[in-house]
């Protein structure tokens, strides 16, 4: 849920056909690279970059696509055009060019070609700047193949960059495997994720704004569209005003009973992402964290960071830079110190959340639950180009968490706000990420994830054997509608000995509905049993495999499963989604590592072979 906006520090367009070969590709990134310098140097555009500029002129409807999914001629013009930018960026800085005059001409670059209006190109490079700036000055290295081989990882717009090689050391000893046995008692959970809240939500302003979310107090009304924000919400780009937030906490608070722990997995933060400020990240984190306290009281909740928390959204900076105007710090303290001052976090949790935003504690004995950063390995995160090897340390502890719990008989739930096989977690990480789970699978019992907004889950398939289903990833869905969704949350009922899931309940309402009766409280209603749903008899493993190689042989549960992922909202469930359509969920469930679409192509083999 990204769009294209936030690689506008970067640029990024289509260009009409050109071809993948190497050479004329090179060719025009010169190019296009020398127009831009000759434009600064002189003011004034030559005819050709004029003709250029209007070719990539991209239509105001597709500046909400997600860019890094292209293929074929498009990527590799994204793949030119990255490059150029780049490249252009970098020259004019280590010329001498004056930061104004820079900014000045990616925000002039951004409003022609059309990727965003005037203050939106604005807000982004002004809040991105400094981060730049420092990035392409303390590493004389850096490179348009570093940044864009980053990008757009996916489009193999570069060959593997070496930059971004590293591995974490694994303990290479066989698993040392515990049996548990089942308590018959069991253990309900909450998870609550994606909250956005939206600070300036207008019911009645502007749902068909030309940002890229609307509905917010100021957004021009006069633009000729007649789409009005709904008061509990809207489907059309549009975040949670706080009457809404307070109706689902609520909501949750009196519908069930004995809830034991919540798991917060991540992003409270609007998606306003060009007109974002520390004070205003922090004044909305304060308030939400502060209602949830309030509302849950002594019931544990274990949160995590989501990548819309940072101030500019995104970057989570290394913890050797010192600067504070760069730094990540604040908002660790922060939360750090909310955290453990409301009870839910001992003390002994601060040192990691103030390295890296991560933590471990043992609710319960013989149960570790392992809080994580990945926002870290987001492709947008630009200190990935400056300090690429395993971020502040977090994924050498995991593996040396997860060894210690293995030794302790301990069952371990991970959370981590983005799925770790998102084709926007950098592929190393994501790589390394797996081989942990693949180590480690014996006493991971579940992890969970937020971030996409739809309901979904993910499996992971043994590295040496494409048919062992060894670990599964729940996504918590959203609260938010962003975009064209349904709000919803999950009650998970997992064994209070093993801490395996045992069925999962997912609440939601019809928000189309909660808007024709606005002085009236939603509809919460509990959608599906996931057990009910999908005719399990339970969730191990095998049961898992067994739906989801149904789903590839085309069973008809890949439909409610479509269904269920966009949490029956009627925008997309309204478009058509044929075989292939359907088939690309498939895909999506079983990929776990973003460079590795091995268990995607296994699927599609066994789809084939009936
Ligand atoms: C690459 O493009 C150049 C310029 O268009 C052309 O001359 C050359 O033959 C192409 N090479 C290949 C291998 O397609
Ligand atoms: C609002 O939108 C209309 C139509 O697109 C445009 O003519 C007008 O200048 C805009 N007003 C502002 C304040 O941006
Ligand atoms: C873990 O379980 C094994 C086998 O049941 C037992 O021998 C060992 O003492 C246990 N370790 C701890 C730290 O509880
Ligand atoms: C799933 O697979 C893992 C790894 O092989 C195993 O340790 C675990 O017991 C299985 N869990 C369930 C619920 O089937
Ligand atoms: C949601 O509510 C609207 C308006 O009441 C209704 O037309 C629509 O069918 C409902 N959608 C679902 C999936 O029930
Ligand atoms: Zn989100
Ligand atoms: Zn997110």
């Amino acid at each position: 849920m990204y769009g294209i906006l936030l690689f506008l520090t970067f640029g990024s367009i289509i260009v009409p056909q050109h071809g993948a070969n190497i050479s004329a590709s090179e060719f025009a990134v010169t190019t296009l690279t020398n127009e831009i310098f000759e434009w600064v140097k002189n003011g004034v555009m030559s005819q050709k970059f004029t003709n250029i500029i209007g070719d990539l002129a991209i239509p105001t409807e597709m500046q909400r696509i997600d860019w890094t999914k292209l293929s074929g001629s498009k990527a590799s013009a994204f793949c030119i055009i990255c490059k150029s930018l780049t490249k252009a960026i970098i020259n004019l800085r280590r010329t001498g060019t004056p930061v104004e005059v820079i900014q000045q001409t990616v925000i002039n670059l951004c409003t022609r070609l059309n990727l965003q209006t005037e203050p939106v190109c604005r807000g982004v490079v002004n809040l991105n700047t400094p981060v730049v700036l420092y990035i392409i000055d303390n590493d004389v290295t850096i490179n348009e193949h570093d940044v864009c081989g980053l990008l757009l990882q996916d489009q193999m717009c570069v060959s593997s960059p070496l930059r971004y090689e590293w591995t974490i050391n694994i303990n290479t000893e066989p698993p040392k495997l515990i049996t548990k046995q089942p308590s018959q008692k069991s253990l309900k959970i909450l998870q609550i994720t994606d909250l956005h809240y939206d600070p300036l939500y207008e019911p009645g302003g502007n749902a068909g704004c030309d940002e890229p979310t609307c509905c917010r107090r100021g957004q021009n009304k006069t633009g000729g569209n007649t789409l009005k924000a709904g008061y509990w919400g809207d489907f059309n780009n549009c975040d949670v005003p706080w009457h809404a937030v307070v109706d689902a906490l609520d909501h949750m608070k009196e519908q069930h009973q004995n809830i034991d722990l919540i798991y917060f997995t991540g992003d409270v933060i609007d998606h306003g992402v060009w007109e974002t400020s520390r004070e205003g990240n922090t004044k909305s984190l304060v308030k939400n964290f502060n209602k949830m306290k309030d509302i849950f009281g002594d019931t544990q909740i274990y949160p995590i960071v989501g990548n819309h928390e940072p101030n500019p959204v995104n970057l989570f900076a290394p913890n050797d830079i010192k600067d504070d105007q760069l730094s990540t710090r604040w908002l660790y303290q922060l939360l750090a110190d909310l955290w453990i001052n409301y009870g839910w976090l001992p003390e002994s949790t601060r040192e990691t959340i103030l390295r890296g935003g991560y933590y471990t504690l043992s609710p319960q004995e013989g149960f570790r639950i392992i809080a994580i950063n990945n926002n870290v390995c987001y492709v947008y995160n630009w200190w990935l180009i400056y300090k690429p090897n395993d971020p502040s340390g977090q994924l050498q502890w995991l593996e040396n968490t997860l060894l210690k719990a293995e030794n302790d008989n301990e069952s371990v739930h991970i959370l981590g706000h983005i799925p770790s096989g998102d084709s926007t977690c950098q592929h190393t990480w994501s790589r390394e990420y797996r081989r942990i789970i693949n180590r480690y699978s014996h006493i991971i019992t579940a992890q969970f994830n937020g971030h996409t907004h739809n309901d979904e889950f993910n499996v992971f398939y043994d590295l040496n054997d494409k048919t062992k289903l060894i670990n599964v990833a729940w996504n918590g869905g959203s609260i938010t509608p962003y975009a064209y969704l349904n709000p919803n949350y999950k009650i998970y009922i997992a064994d209070s000995n093993t801490y395996v899931v045992e069925d999962i309940e997912t609440w939601m309402y019809n928000l189309t509905n909660a808007n024709e009766t606005p002085e009236k409280r939603p509809l919460w209603f509990n959608s599906y049993s996931f057990k009910n749903e999908y005719k399990l008899s339970d969730l191990s493993n095998e049961s898992l495999n067994k739906i989801i190689v149904d789903m590839a042989k085309g069973s008809p549960i890949l439909e409610v499963y479509h269904k269920n992922f966009f949490k029956h909202a009627a925008p997309e469930l309204e478009k058509e989604c044929d075989k292939p359509c359907l088939q690309s969920y498939v895909c999506r469930i079983v990929t776990t590592s973003s460079d590795n679409m091995n268990d995607c192509e296994y699927f599609k083999t066994i789809n084939s072979s009936t």
